[in-house]
């Protein structure tokens, strides 16, 4: 299958399996041309750094209801936002928030630079992020690889090179699907799909979009990947 069927069949999932988040537009007001907020996208990605989904939904909503847009973010006192992220952990990610927060509302009047590169001089924001929030708010074509979208790209092309040697493969892969029409929802598709279908444990093959153009199916290494380097 080539790079773009491969992208569409991945959206066509998407359309209808897409999760529900509170920073997610629906698929009507996606299908609108709709795009979601940048400072929910980057709250929510800044989050989701060592957090799992279900534990950042509510710290989401909470942020997002005390402080409705960056600028009122970059207002906050900061023993406030430390104390609102309480529980999340990693409290270097908070003040390089705030930071980051602050320099938006007062360098770019408080919208979000649209470059990856400008976004990666930014506090916190590392290439993941740059790349998400370019790729998801902007629908810009930056390809997001995390530790899902590494192994849904180790098992679809039956990588066996161990990680974290694979990367820079995994990576060039991972790039060379991602799709010019709508690298927002194919990156966010990506990701559902390593975390509900192309899972590290008990993966969903038979209910998979990717089922036929799977290299590791075919070959029944599935459950061996991604290889890890021995400790
Ligand atoms: N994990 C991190 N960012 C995500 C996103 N935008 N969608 C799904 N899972 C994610």
């Amino acid at each position: 299958m080539n790079h773009q069927n491969l992208a569409l069949s991945l959206l066509n999932w998407y359309d209808e399996n897409a999760r529900e988040m509170p920073w997610r537009i629906g698929p009507q007001a996606r299908a609108a041309g709709a795009r979601p907020e940048p400072y929910r996208i980057w709250l929510s990605e800044v989050m989701l750094q060592q957090t799992t989904v279900a534990a950042v939904k509510t710290y989401f909503e909470r942020f997002t209801h005390l402080w409705p847009t960056i600028s009122d973010l970059a207002a906050a006192p900061d023993e406030q936002v430390m104390g609102e992220w309480a529980g999340l952990g990693y409290y270097a990610r908070a003040r390089n928030l705030l930071k980051c927060a602050r320099i938006v509302a007062q360098d770019f009047g408080g919208e979000f630079p649209r470059d990856r590169k400008t976004l990666l001089s930014l506090p916190g924001i590392g290439p993941y992020t740059a790349a998400s929030v370019a790729a998801i708010a902007f629908d810009l074509p930056e390809t997001v690889v995390d530790g899902n979208v590494e192994r849904v790209m180790s098992r679809l092309h039956d990588v066996h090179e161990p990680m974290p040697l694979s990367k820079p493969l995994l990576t060039d892969l991972a790039r060379q699907t991602t799709p010019k029409n709508r690298p927002g929802d194919y990156a966010q598709a990506i990701m559902d799909l390593g975390a509900t279908i192309c899972t590290p444990k008990s993966p969903k093959c038979t209910i998979c979009p990717w089922l036929d153009p799977c290299l590791a199916y075919k070959n029944a290494t599935v459950t061996q990947l991604p290889k890890k380097v021995p400790k």
